[in-house]
């Protein structure tokens, strides 16, 4: 039967933009929206791997800001969750809250990392929260002929924020007032159950963000599968794609022939909108914002600033780290060579040997986040401060796997660490390839 359409779906996923049929919903009415979120963090992509070279704040604003131009009056919603939640990225943070402000956002809702976080963003007039903590925030925005409302609900904001049941018993008289003129939206984070619950109403659309813990990023499953990110289980919601990699897309919107933002931004461009006729069936889609996104980002220059600062981080913790020195526990491969010939010589050879040179070539060598799974002990005392100061322990080396060795390496009776998991470094959205057989087999050693 539906032959064309799926043809249609299959030349989209092959050109690398999804289009999900789902169930038409009952009070159809037409909404040209987009929302983001989940970004959990990621300013770029980490670049570890080409399959998961997608998303970050830097490419979500080049989309944004260019269907801005082209779309001015579609809904641009975002579902939170794009701070990091790791103590260490805390001057990150600042900069990308600092980004997101810049955002032509419609409406925000306040997330679980935004409640645990929640320096930056409350005081701007489009977030929205059921926090139980009133007078900071708003629960509803109201913007031309729509309403749109935020809820989120997670175990970590428990006693921060109200459940579904309250925050429906303190609104359930203003939604069931129909206005035809009125379109009610949901920005629903939470579980199942309050999901189904807030269905119930009759919202013109919710978009729900994804609940996956912190630090669970994606791997390829999902973009293979779109059907577990758009969720058609229920009628109207809406599921915004993992971890920030891409944008949801509903309505009459369309991708395709879209100018770039360059070429926008020119003070003599004309602005071509184009609207595709609807198919009968609702449409969403998802555009995954790969390398071509990358270009003119408006959040470039921020982000610029951000890898400065991070440079002059990086040299201002060399001189307390030299002092740790001196009692180093890491004595870096070369001091193995000697003893383990042909375990050195497997590791010589393997790509971790070189996982320094990586960063260098990238121009990210001082850039903390991605320091820390390409040497030894970046974190620990004695362990890597810089190229200049610990060569020695630049690189993947025995001592990621086997723990600190240099005493072990003076008197090899002592036994050290039982070696490290490989997923502590391999896992998403760095290595998403990895499998435990065949990349032992690359660097196989030992017994
Ligand atoms: C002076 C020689 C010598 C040096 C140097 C040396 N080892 Fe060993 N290592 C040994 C001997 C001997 C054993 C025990 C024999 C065995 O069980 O294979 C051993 C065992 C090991 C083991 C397996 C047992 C355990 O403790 O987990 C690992 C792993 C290991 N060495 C790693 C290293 C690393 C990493 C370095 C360099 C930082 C290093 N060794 C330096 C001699 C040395
Ligand atoms: C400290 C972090 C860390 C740990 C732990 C780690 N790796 Fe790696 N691994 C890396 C990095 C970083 C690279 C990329 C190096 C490069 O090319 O710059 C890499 C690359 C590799 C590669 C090369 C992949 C390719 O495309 O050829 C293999 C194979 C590999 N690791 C296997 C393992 C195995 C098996 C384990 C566990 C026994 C492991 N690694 C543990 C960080 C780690
Ligand atoms: C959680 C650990 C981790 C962090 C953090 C990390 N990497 Fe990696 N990186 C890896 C692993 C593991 C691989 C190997 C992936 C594979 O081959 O499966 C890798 C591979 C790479 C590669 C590809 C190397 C090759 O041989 O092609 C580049 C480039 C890279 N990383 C850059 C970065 C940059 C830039 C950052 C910071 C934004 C970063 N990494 C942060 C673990 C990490
Ligand atoms: C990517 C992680 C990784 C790196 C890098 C690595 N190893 Fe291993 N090594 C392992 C694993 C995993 C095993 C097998 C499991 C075990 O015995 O603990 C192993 C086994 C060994 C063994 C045999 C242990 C035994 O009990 O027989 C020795 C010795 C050893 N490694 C030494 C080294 C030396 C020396 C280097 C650096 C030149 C090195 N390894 C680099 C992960 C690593």
């Amino acid at each position: 039967m539906r032959v064309a359409p799926f043809l249609h779906w299959m030349h989209q996923l092959l050109l690398g933009t999804c289009i999900v049929f789902a169930q038409a919903p009952l009070h159809a009415t037409e909404i040209d929206w987009l929302a983001i979120g989940d970004a959990r963090g990621f300013i770029a992509p980490c670049g570890c791997d080409p399959h998961t070279d997608l998303g970050g704040i830097k490419r979500i604003a080049t989309l944004l800001h260019r269907e801005h131009l082209t779309h001015p009056a579609a809904l641009i919603l975002h579902l939170g969750n794009s701070i990091s939640l790791l103590p260490e990225d805390a001057r990150k943070n600042t900069f990308i809250q600092k980004a997101l402000a810049e955002l032509p956002l419609t409406a925000s809702l306040y997330n679980e990392g935004e409640l645990l976080h929640p320096e930056g963003l409350a005081d701007l007039p489009y977030v929205l929260s059921n926090a139980k903590k009133k007078g900071v925030y708003q629960s509803m925005r109201r913007v031309s002929t729509y309403e749109i409302w935020g809820f989120t609900w997670a175990e970590s904001i428990e006693s921060q924020v109200e459940t579904w049941a309250q925050f429906e018993s303190a609104h359930h008289s203003e939604w069931e007032k129909t206005d035809p003129a009125i379109q009610r939206i949901l920005l629903f984070s939470g579980p199942t159950s309050m999901l189904q619950a807030a269905s119930h109403h009759p919202w013109a659309l919710i978009v729900s963000a994804n609940t996956n813990k912190y630090g669970d990023a994606i791997g390829d499953e999902e973009r293979k599968d779109p059907a577990r990110l758009v969720r058609l289980d229920h009628p109207f919601v809406r599921m915004v794609p993992l971890a920030g990699q891409g944008v949801l897309r509903g309505g009459s919107l369309t991708l395709s022939d879209t100018p770039s933002l360059a070429s926008l931004l020119q003070p003599d461009a004309s602005t071509q909108i184009k609207n595709t006729p609807r198919s009968p069936l609702e449409r969403i889609e998802i555009t995954w914002l790969d390398t071509q996104y990358e270009e003119a980002s408006p959040a470039a220059a921020l982000f610029a600033q951000y890898e400065k600062e991070e440079a002059e981080f990086f040299e201002q913790q060399r001189e307390k780290k030299k002092r740790e020195q001196a009692e180093s526990p890491f004595a870096g491969s070369a001091a193995c060579k000697g003893c383990h010939a042909s375990a050195y010589g497997i590791w010589e050879h393997s790509k971790h040997a070189h996982a320094y040179g990586t960063l260098q070539d990238k121009n990210k060598h001082h850039i903390s986040e991605c320091v820390g799974c390409h040497v030894v002990g970046f974190s620990k005392p004695g362990g890597f401060i810089s190229a200049e100061d610990t060569p020695h322990l630049a690189g993947v080396q025995c001592e990621n796997c086997h723990g600190p060795r240099k005493a072990h390496s003076m008197n090899p009776t002592l036994k050290g660490e039982a070696a490290t998991p490989c997923v502590a470094c391999h896992k998403q959205p760095h290595s998403p390839a990895f499998s435990e057989s065949t990349y032992w087999e690359k660097i196989h050693h030992g017994r």
